[in-house]
């Protein structure tokens, strides 16, 4: 069974767990805080689902959402993702995140300056056009 490690238990990462079990996966989730912070997330999602800190998540996933703003200081568990795909649903919102000059100008998007933060990892931008909860009301079985 394919372990999906989310890294951000906010409005997406929780909807995708919650989509994700719904299909079979099992999650490891993790937010900036304690494990512990997320027991109430874990009691709703069941059996399959486990949470830990953002590196133990990283680790036992056979790949990684990241559902984070993107901070220029690099918050990432980098060694923990290498070699593995890594869907990074973020959006870059100047109101919550501030002014990045390089993605202002144009020269770069936020994506590839996740990618540069996970260097050993394959960056894929996913699930960014798509509000929280419609991730699991939309989804439909494959056909
Ligand atoms: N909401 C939507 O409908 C939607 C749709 C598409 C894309 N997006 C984008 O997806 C991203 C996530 O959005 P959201 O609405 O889910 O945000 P959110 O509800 O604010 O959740 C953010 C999550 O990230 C966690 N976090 C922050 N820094 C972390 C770190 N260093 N390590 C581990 N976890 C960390 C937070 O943990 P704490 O609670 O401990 O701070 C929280 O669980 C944003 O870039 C947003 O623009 C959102």
């Amino acid at each position: 069974m394919t372990t999906i490690g989310i890294i951000g238990a906010g409005e997406v990462g929780s909807q995708i767990a919650r989509a994700a079990l719904a299909s079979g996966y099992r999650v490891v989730i993790a937010n900036s805080r304690e494990p512990e912070t997320l027991a109430g997330l874990i009691a709703e999602l069941g059996p399959a689902a486990h949470a830990a800190s953002a590196a133990d998540a990283a680790a036992a996933g056979d790949f990684a959402v990241v559902a984070v703003p993107l901070k220029v200081v690099n918050d990432m568990p980098v060694d923990e993702l290498a070699g593995k795909i890594v869907l990074d649903t973020n959006n870059y919102m100047v109101w919550r995140d501030g002014h990045i000059a390089v993605v202002d100008s144009g020269e770069k998007t936020i994506h590839e300056l996740r990618q540069e933060q996970l260097p050993t990892s394959k960056v894929a931008k996913a699930f960014t056009h798509i509000q929280a909860p419609r991730l699991l009301t939309a989804a439909r079985p494959p056909g």
